[in-house]
């Protein structure tokens, strides 16, 4: 007799599951993203833009911080309107938040979509279009409370639109959930790559070039040894934005630059000093003995 999992997901998140796998297939959505990712290319890919909507300067990803204010603004107007229908004007005050939160929050979240492909790239397309027709429900929610519509009979019209605005942000939000955590987008890539407690044999001194870099594996890790001056340094190959191998970047001024989307880091201590990745490099120490390189975390 089969066992029956008790916590297993029900048919119906499956079956979600299953039409969310169908959207990253869908490749008919390419063409419009094309179209958009040319349009935005441009002005979201100033260094200046890149680094403050990345989250590079936040040490984070900002997307995720910021969605916390525009959608619990939101839903928060829609339980004041459900919990305290007296009170009208917090409602109308917490849509007018959420709508104004909205507009970095989507900047970010546009900016991150730049550098996703693929299944990713046409999930997030739904994922934005959702919270586009969201917002623009909240939008008429907000214009209806609003001074000039106080006539009686106008504000039900608010209140539904506000209902509907968050049914459709909840499930705009379940396609925000699955690319962060079933499609890795925006997560720091070397999360999962395990520390170095002992000091590791890694290469043999001569294999590193002067003035160069070796990427090598050991235990599980792809490393990037760079020796300039003399001096060898030792981080992590796969970069945190996305996981491209660092060790096939442009190596200059003690720094390396991302191949994958131009993220810039520090060899000396892997910090990020241009983004759009957000978190550093995990750096390594490094010994020298019997002309073997050994490094630990
Ligand atoms: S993978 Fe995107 S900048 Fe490195």
């Amino acid at each position: 007799m089969a066992t029956k999992a008790p916590f297993a997901p029900s048919p119906l998140l499956r079956g979600v599951e299953a039409q969310i796998d169908k959207i990253g297939r869908l490749d008919r959505l390419d063409q419009a993203g094309e179209k958009i990712d040319q349009l935005l290319r441009q002005p979201l890919r100033q260094p200046a833009a890149r680094n403050a909507l990345s989250g590079t300067w936040f040490g984070h990803r900002l997307h995720p911080a910021l969605t916390q204010v525009a959608t619990g603004a939101l839903t928060s107007a829609v339980l004041v309107d459900l919990l305290a229908p007296r009170h009208p004007q917090i409602a109308r005050r917490l849509i007018g938040l959420g709508l104004v939160a909205a507009l970095p929050t989507a900047a970010t979240g546009l900016s991150d979509w730049l550098d996703v492909y693929g299944k990713a790239r046409r999930v997030g397309l739904v994922h934005a279009a959702g919270n586009t027709l969201a917002l623009m429900l909240f939008t008429r929610s907000f214009l209806h409370r609003g001074q000039l519509h106080k006539k009686r009979g106008k504000r039900g019209g608010g209140r539904l639109s506000a209902l509907l605005g968050v049914a459709v942000l909840t499930a705009s939000g379940y396609l925000g959930g699955h690319l962060a955590y079933a499609e890795g987008v925006g997560v720091d890539h070397t999360a999962f790559e395990p520390d170095l407690e002992e000091w590791t044999d890694v290469a043999a001194e001569e294999a590193v070039p002067d003035e160069g870099h070796l990427v090598v594996a050991a235990n599980g890790l792809e490393l990037l040894l760079y020796r300039e001056g003399g001096r060898l340094r030792a981080i992590s190959d796969r970069c945190s934005h996305a996981g491209w191998s660092l060790g096939k970047g442009k190596f200059e001024n003690g720094c390396v630059t991302c191949p994958g989307h131009g993220s810039v880091f520090s060899l000396e201590d892997g910090q990020v000093l241009a983004g759009p990745a957000a978190s550093p490099q995990p750096c390594f120490e490094v010994r020298l003995r019997e002309g073997r390189v050994e490094v630990r975390s």
